[in-house]
């Protein structure tokens, strides 16, 4: 599935955050199309996806993608600011979430269920998790509408592999990439499109994107990208649009966990400096 959208260079691209009921925790500023621009580009450009670190420790502005059940797909997919707090759900009540659960780590950071936690508050979608009190944290049951079932359960990775402590527990930092995905026990490989951002003039030539198992760092093969198909080294070879615009990519093949977006840029014509 290709997305379209309209696309605006100017110096800080921000959106405006949502009124804030816990100061730690706002959503952006998230690169646009995948990357900020201060001028026009001048040039073809790729790289990956960075959230400006403008946030003391020990709260963090990092990366968060939660992948949903086959009926919701990408629940979200952004920059997200959170830090350490106590956490409510229906099911599991209200407790400290702060990576010294369960005596993880000596001082409070910020964790991918406080990170779940802002964006579930400023993006409007519920979640549920029951909590443990020997384990001192959330066993996580349902995001948004992708809710576990007796075969399938949600999982957490960070920087593409399952977290070795709980939600509460593992600490991330600002350069760190949060995974929640529904069903993750059954994927036979977590999609990975390198690089995250490209920008491109209109109808010149093409883009490369390789897609790895996240897990195993592995290429993969038959991951679909818009129209086009990974081969066997796990390269795409995207055509660049005609139209200029922000155009959105996720590498999907069945049995795998859907990547992150692959996020092109494509402009008129490039202006030198
Ligand atoms: C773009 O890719 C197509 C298909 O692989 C190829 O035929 C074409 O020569 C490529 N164009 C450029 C400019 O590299």
């Amino acid at each position: 599935m290709v997305f379209i959208r309209l696309i605006i260079f100017a110096a800080c691209v921000t959106a405006t955050p949502a009124a804030d009921n816990n100061p730690r925790e706002h959503l952006s500023p998230t690169p646009s199309c995948g990357v900020s621009f201060t001028a026009h580009p001048a040039a073809s450009t790729s790289g990956l996806v960075t959230c400006p670190s403008t946030v003391p420790a020990p709260s963090s502005n990092a990366r968060l993608r939660i992948e949903g059940n086959d009926a919701e797909g990408t629940i979200f997919e952004a920059c997200v600011v959170a830090g350490p707090r106590e956490v409510t759900t229906q099911s599991g009540g209200t407790h400290k979430c702060d990576g010294t659960n369960a005596r993880a780590n000596h001082k409070p950071g910020t964790v991918p269920t406080v990170q779940l936690d802002a964006a579930a508050h400023h993006t409007g979608f519920s979640y549920d998790g029951t909590y443990d009190p020997a384990y001192e944290d959330y066993f996580i049951t349902s995001i948004s509408t992708s809710t576990q079932n007796s075969a399938q359960f949600w999982g957490i990775l960070v920087n593409g592999q399952f977290t070795p402590a709980g939600g509460c527990q593992f600490e991330i930092n600002g350069g760190d990439e949060t995974l929640f995905a529904f069903d993750a026990l059954s994927k036979d490989a977590f999609l990975k499109v390198m690089p995250d951002f490209a920008v491109a003039e209109a109808g010149n030539g093409n883009v490369t994107v390789t897609v790895t198992d996240s897990v195993t760092g592995g290429p993969q093969a038959g991951v679909q990208l818009g129209d086009v198909y990974t081969d066997v080294n796990g390269d795409a070879t995207i055509p660049v649009p005609d139209e200029p615009g922000c155009y959105e990519f996720k590498g999907t093949r069945p049995g795998a966990l859907r990547s992150n977006t692959f996020y092109l840029t494509v402009v008129g014509t490039f202006i030198s400096a």
